[in-house]
């Protein structure tokens, strides 16, 4: 088996925490019971990109106990629990020395070049019959296969501009180097059925695709299924935030001034979590619904501008690029803490605050570093600006992923069972299946649901079973 891996002797460990994660990941476990016999994935090659943790580890095993053969990358350099990809590798049968599990080529502290090698190697199926389906994260696996493909088609990849992000800069270069007269990409890209997107960024890429005419598969959104982005984004968040603070800089929360900059699922999230922690949380958005929101739920709302100087920590949450720039984080106050749990590092304008002349980077541990100004001040910036709950930590807990990942597990099985009934678009998974998603986590938590009767089922105008709510309802 071909992987890389920081270092098999871990795997004990990580089974140890897979098998707790197990108990913290009912609706999965479920969902691995219904199948157990039919294996609906068998014949599925599924390549995920995917943040390698305990708690993937958990959907992995899943994906291969219903039939499925698997190869995984992490997709951000930060996020993998390297224990859990030891564990992974070795698999529940297998031993260190004759590891029987997945092919997992992540581990924490990639650099650039290794973070997208390793995703060219997960995309490299043996035989190359695959794979045939995509899980992906933010969209990395899916932009590479589209974009060698385009290359292919046009016979050339393009040069860099100078002032490109690195990382663009390594995609392109890793493209030079595999875009082939055999068409590489363009075979991989053929076989593709579907793919699987987990999280807000890598759909609002595919959606940009679809409406370019560019998309070359179809794609389940599995973040807008509402057991996804109300609970993860949300809940997910209102955890990991406070768990990446505290590992980075055991900070007291308490009485401090916190600057979340969006107000969507992600934001609520880290607002309400470090209102908890008894900050005084101040929001910045663009958008005037969520701002008005904000205000309501009693979150003075201002622009970043009016408050750099006087807040002690920053998390953005949008999606969007440039939000804290280099003369933002010049106005701070010493040892203010900026952070993001936005999907990608442009949040934070890292290049610019790397440009500023005289500007002294250290690391205080890996992932936690200082920034000290000419002037004296410094600003400590977790994670290089990338996710800070699975930079700093260990991202959100298992019972909130079983939702996640068991909408992920279910979307495979649609895609890849029913592909005909697919063609190139963007969906999300039907109502009745969210549902289900949300049922199989009752019962762990101790809820006891209401039964509509059928009068009264008839009178607001739904099925007893569901589904109980129109497609429009906003929860
Ligand atoms: P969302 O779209 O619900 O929220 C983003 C909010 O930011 C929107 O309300 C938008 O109006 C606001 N915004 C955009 N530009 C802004 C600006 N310049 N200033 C202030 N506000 C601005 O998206 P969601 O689901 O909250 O996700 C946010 C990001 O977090 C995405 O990149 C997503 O992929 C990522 N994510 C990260 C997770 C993690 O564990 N770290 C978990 C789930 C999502």
């Amino acid at each position: 088996m071909d992987f890389k891996v920081a270092d098999l002797s871990l795997a004990a460990f990580g089974r140890r925490e897979i098998q707790l994660a197990e108990h913290e990941m009912p609706g999965l476990m479920a969902v691995r019971k219904e199948y157990a016999q039919s294996k609906p994935l068998a014949g599925a090659k599924i390549m995920g990109s995917l943040h390698m943790t305990i708690q993937t580890a958990v959907l992995i095993e899943t994906l291969v106990a219903l039939g499925a053969e698997v190869r995984w990358v992490s997709c951000n350099i930060f996020s993998t629990q390297d224990h859990a990809a030891a564990a992974v590798v070795v698999g529940p049968d297998g031993t260190v020395d004759d590891p029987k599990g997945v092919p997992v080529f992540a581990w924490k502290g990639e650099t650039l070049e290794e973070y997208w090698w390793c995703t060219e190697q997960a995309l490299t199926w043996p035989g190359g019959d695959g794979p045939n389906m995509i899980l992906d994260d933010g969209g990395d696996a899916t932009l590479l296969v589209h974009k060698g493909a385009e290359y292919e088609k046009a016979g050339a990849v393009p040069s860099a501009a100078e002032d490109d992000p690195e990382e663009w800069k390594i995609i392109l270069d890793l493209l030079r180097r595999t875009v082939s007269d055999e068409k590489r990409w363009t075979t991989i890209a053929s076989r593709i059925k579907g793919v699987t997107e987990e999280t807000t960024t890598g759909v609002h890429r595919l959606y940009e695709m679809f409406k370019a005419g560019t998309l070359l598969f179809p794609a389940i959104n599995v973040n807008d299924s509402v057991t996804k982005s109300k609970f993860d984004n949300k809940y997910g968040c209102r955890h990991s935030v406070i768990d990446g603070l505290n590992r980075a800089t055991d900070v007291l929360i308490g009485g401090k001034v916190a600057v979340v900059c969006g107000y969507g699922d992600v934001g609520k999230g880290c607002a309400d979590a470090l209102r908890g922690q008894g900050a005084r949380v101040i929001v910045t958005e663009i958008d005037p619904i969520c701002a008005l929101q904000a205000a309501m739920d009693g979150f003075q709302v201002t622009t970043l501008d009016e408050v750099v100087g006087i807040a002690d920590i920053f998390v953005t949450t949008t999606g969007n690029f440039n939000i804290i720039t280099a003369d933002h984080m010049a106005r701070m106050k010493h040892n203010a803490i900026v952070s993001n749990i936005g999907h990608f590092d442009n949040e934070i304008d890292m290049a610019g605050l790397a440009k500023i002349p005289g500007i002294v980077k250290q690391e205080v541990k890996p992932q936690v570093h200082t920034w000290t100004f000419p002037d004296g001040h410094a600003v400590i910036v977790l994670a290089e600006g990338r996710l800070m709950n699975l930079g700093c930590a260990t991202g959100h807990p298992s019972f909130v992923m079983s939702n996640s990942f068991t909408n992920q597990v279910i979307a495979q099985i649609e895609l890849f069972t029913k592909t005909e009934e697919y063609p190139i678009g963007v969906y999300v998974l039907p109502k009745h299946l969210d549902e289900k998603v949300a049922r199989l986590h009752l019962d762990a938590l101790g809820v006891k649901l209401t039964q509509l009767t059928k009068a009264q089922a008839d009178y607001i105008g739904v099925p007893v079973e569901g589904p109980y709510k129109p497609d429009h309802y906003r929860y």
